[in-house]
């Protein structure tokens, strides 16, 4: 790995996740965590030809080191979106070779990719070329009926001759036909043993595992044996489980973390930031939090009011008192 990004970066990842890792999302995870690994939601390649790339691009300093995931298979428009990603200080680019999606898989994006592995070698060695950032793929392990241990590792094999040294790998095969993408999520069964076969296979090869883990303790003891691991849902659910990302897997001792600080301070930025990004998706990293807990009903019921009526202390304070209580 060459470029700026080193393999001590990808120890700990919170994944892509469309609708969720937002800006303001990583801006949270960030008061957490000053060393996890943040990455955008994907974005296609063809969207930030023709779109509002300022708006799709947009991110706080504050939120680096962060990855943008890109969707895409046209080896042009990736370069273009490589290119931006380094303009806009992105600290490495990604292609999703992972997402089921129809609409995805619809445009020639996401997992339907695995059985192409040629065209990503072809994509990923033009992004490669085109940027001086970090270039990797995320991946699953297969795909409909090409699930053989065999199968994966030739596209490993194939994708990594295009100079990319980093996979990220989701260690479930995806379902292009039948399952959505929510129950691609569950659905098939995880199966981490290829994952740490293709570091065995490939021990050059930075890999990093994604996929089922629910706490830091079953993420570090992936480390003996692959480079990294990359944790969705259970951080959209509850963002301190980033508490002790620093010192667990970057060896920082970290400061205490005091979670209403936090809130606070994510609070203030949701005041500096109410003119531009809409209240709801503001507040969204912090709602998984309080579902469930007794009179979140009565605060989802009030939350568009309070939203409209911009009255942030009252918010703030409502918030507060919903997870104090
Ligand atoms: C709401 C949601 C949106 C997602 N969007 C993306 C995406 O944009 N790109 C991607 O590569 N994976 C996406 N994923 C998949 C995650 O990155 C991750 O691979 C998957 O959730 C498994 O990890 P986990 O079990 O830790 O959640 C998404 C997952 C969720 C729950």
């Amino acid at each position: 790995m060459d470029k700026k990004l080193t393999p001590e970066n990808y120890k700990f990842s919170v994944a892509p996740m469309m609708g969720v890792t937002t800006s303001s999302a990583r801006y949270l995870y960030r008061l957490i965590s000053k060393r996890a690994l943040l990455w955008s939601e994907m974005i296609a390649a063809q969207a930030l030809h023709k779109g509002d790339v300022k708006k799709l691009l947009f991110k706080d300093d504050i939120e680096n080191p962060v990855i943008l995931q890109v969707g895409g298979s046209d080896v042009d428009l990736l370069k273009n979106s490589a290119m931006l990603a380094e303009e806009y200080k992105y600290d490495g680019i990604n292609l999703n070779v992972g997402c089921p999606s129809k609409k995805v898989s619809q445009g020639n994006m996401g997992a339907c990719l695995m059985k192409e592995s040629n065209l990503v070698k072809e994509c990923v060695a033009a992004m490669i070329q085109e940027t001086s950032i970090h270039v990797s793929v995320k991946c699953r392990i297969g795909v409909d009926e090409f699930e053989s241990y065999t199968f994966f590792k030739d596209f490993v094999s194939t994708v990594a001759e295009s100079g990319c040294d980093t996979f990220i790998v989701h260690a479930r095969k995806a379902f292009l036909r039948g399952l959505d993408p929510k129950k691609n999520r569950t659905i098939p069964p995880l199966n981490y043993d290829f994952v740490h076969q293709i570091k065995k296979d490939f021990p050059k090869l930075n890999i990093v595992i994604n996929g089922g883990f629910l706490n830091l303790q079953e993420c570090r003891e992936q480390l003996t044996k692959v480079d990294g691991v990359m944790v969705g849902r259970a951080i959209q659910s509850n963002p301190f489980l980033l508490t002790d990302v620093d010192e667990l897997f970057y060896g920082v001792a970290s400061s205490k973390i005091d979670r209403l600080a936090i809130v606070q301070e994510y609070f203030d930025y949701i005041h500096n930031s109410f003119d531009h990004t809409s209240g709801y998706k503001l507040l969204s990293p912090l709602l998984a939090m309080c579902f469930g807990l007794p009179g979140s009903k009565k605060f989802k019921q009030d939350l568009n009011e309070l939203i409209r009526s911009r009255d942030i202390v009252r918010l703030k304070e409502t918030y507060i008192n919903l997870l104090a209580a």
